[in-house]
């Protein structure tokens, strides 16, 4: 009998990481998929279902335009209750540190159903930092049964908890998975003119950055673009209304700043692609950014990223206003540091990761003796005594 294999996810970025693992278990005909979208985001979601051609099987609906932590797990939780009865899955993935993610692990265990967490084990050990992710991570690891680890620093996070060793693999991030689907040389957007100006492309979201870190960051790139003419800001703005109160009433408005609606994958990796420098709160726009060649300022005071930090590519440059038009400046009129920042390995996986977590799952499962070899981000090799041994793994 096929193990069915509910996936249930709800914003922008869980869907972008999903949609790889969705197409390697459809393809494998040891498993039947089930697609639970809460739609915690509606337009955002869309968006990516569309560009992958993901047909959810139940779309719960829930977002409300001035949502809160609560509402958001209350609704979920309710309603996927009856999905789990209905559906009887085999084992649910989940994705991340969303408040969908927590709210459908919490459901699984209610139901004694396996929970496998893709993404798991990333750490800023700040209550508050991200808020609510930090302990959205920490409470949906807490209710795993199979953790798929992006790098072995995030499997070490997962030693530390004590978490069984025997369910930790380091699998790689699957949105490089997701970068062989739209990364393409055949790309044009309003946005990128002719011109040989560079351009600079922003994003912000993060609920601790909402308020006086955003305008800071705001009187910042008004600031950017008075003092280099040769510069153009590109910024998608998140559908949050309060993100786009701020950018009314902060951000000059400039021929050379484009404010425009979110982007559709596709084209958000091949604009990004196309950039000279990324400056951005997100946390996949860290991990995609080496891949893409494009270096990123990080806009918070601390990542739970620290490979790309080590590997070059990440500067965490926090939100305060004159440090940030002083880092972009420094860029700016660096060649050489630039080079180094754009030309980083990416450590964040290789393009097998949804393969390499269809096979763990299947061994999980029974239905294979073996699994696809771990993601190997090279940092055991740069470290003594942090291997660690997995009874199970070929
Ligand atoms: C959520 C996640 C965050 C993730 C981010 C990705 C939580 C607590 N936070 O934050 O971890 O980084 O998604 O973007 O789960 N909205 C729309 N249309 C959309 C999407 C959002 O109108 O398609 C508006 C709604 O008014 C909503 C607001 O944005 O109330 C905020 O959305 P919400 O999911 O609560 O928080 P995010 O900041 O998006
Ligand atoms: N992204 C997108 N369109 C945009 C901005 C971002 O498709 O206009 C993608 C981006 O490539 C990345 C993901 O959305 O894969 C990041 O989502 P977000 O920043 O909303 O959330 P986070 O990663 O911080 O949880």
């Amino acid at each position: 009998m096929k193990k069915k294999m509910m996936i249930i996810f709800g914003t922008r970025p869980e869907a972008i990481k999903m949609a790889p693992i969705i197409k390697a278990i459809e393809k494998d005909a040891r498993f039947e998929s089930c697609i639970v979208v809460t739609a915690q985001h509606r337009e955002m979601l869309d968006q990516v279902l569309k560009t992958f051609a993901i047909k959810a099987d139940y779309d719960l609906n829930i977002m409300t335009p001035n949502q809160t932590l609560a509402t958001i797990t209350s609704r979920s939780i309710a309603l996927l209750d009856d999905v789990f009865d209905q559906e009887k899955p085999d084992m649910v993935l989940v994705h991340g540190d969303t408040t969908t993610t927590f709210a459908a692990a919490l459901t699984a265990f209610y139901h004694q159903v396996p929970v496998g967490h893709v993404e798991a084990g990333l750490r800023t050990y700040d209550k508050y930092s991200p808020f609510p992710e930090e302990m959205n991570r920490q409470m949906t690891d807490a209710l795993a049964d199979l953790y798929f680890a992006p790098t072995s620093l995030s499997r070490d996070n997962l030693l530390k908890a004590h978490h069984d060793p025997a369910h930790i693999y380091v699998t790689g991030n699957s949105v490089i998975d997701a970068l062989a689907y739209t990364v393409t040389t055949d790309f044009s957007h309003d946005a990128l003119t002719e011109s040989d100006t560079k351009k600079i492309l922003i994003t912000m979201h993060r609920r601790e950055n909402l308020g006086q870190n955003m305008v800071q960051v705001f009187q910042a790139m008004n600031q950017i673009l008075d003092k280099h003419q040769d510069i153009e800001l590109i910024f998608p703005m998140h559908k949050n209304p309060k993100i786009r109160e701020l950018v009314q009433r902060y951000l000059v408005p400039s021929d050379r700043l484009h404010l425009i609606e979110p982007l559709d994958v596709f084209a958000f990796h091949n604009l990004a692609k196309r950039c000279y420098l990324i400056l951005t709160d997100s946390g996949g726009i860290q991990e995609e950014a080496p891949s893409l060649g494009v270096p990123v300022f990080v806009l918070r005071e601390a990542t739970e990223r620290p490979e790309g930090v080590a590997a070059g590519t990440l500067k965490v440059v926090g939100t305060e206003q004159a440090a940030l038009v002083q880092a972009v400046d420094a860029l700016l009129t660096d060649p050489v540091a630039y080079e180094k920042m754009a030309k980083a390995k990416n450590p964040y996986g290789d393009g097998k990761t949804s393969d390499r977590i269809v096979s763990i799952i299947a061994q999980y499962f029974g239905l294979s003796n073996t699994v696809l070899p771990e993601f190997d981000d090279e940092i055991d090799k740069k470290r003594k005594g942090t291997q660690h041994e997995k009874k199970s793994v070929d």
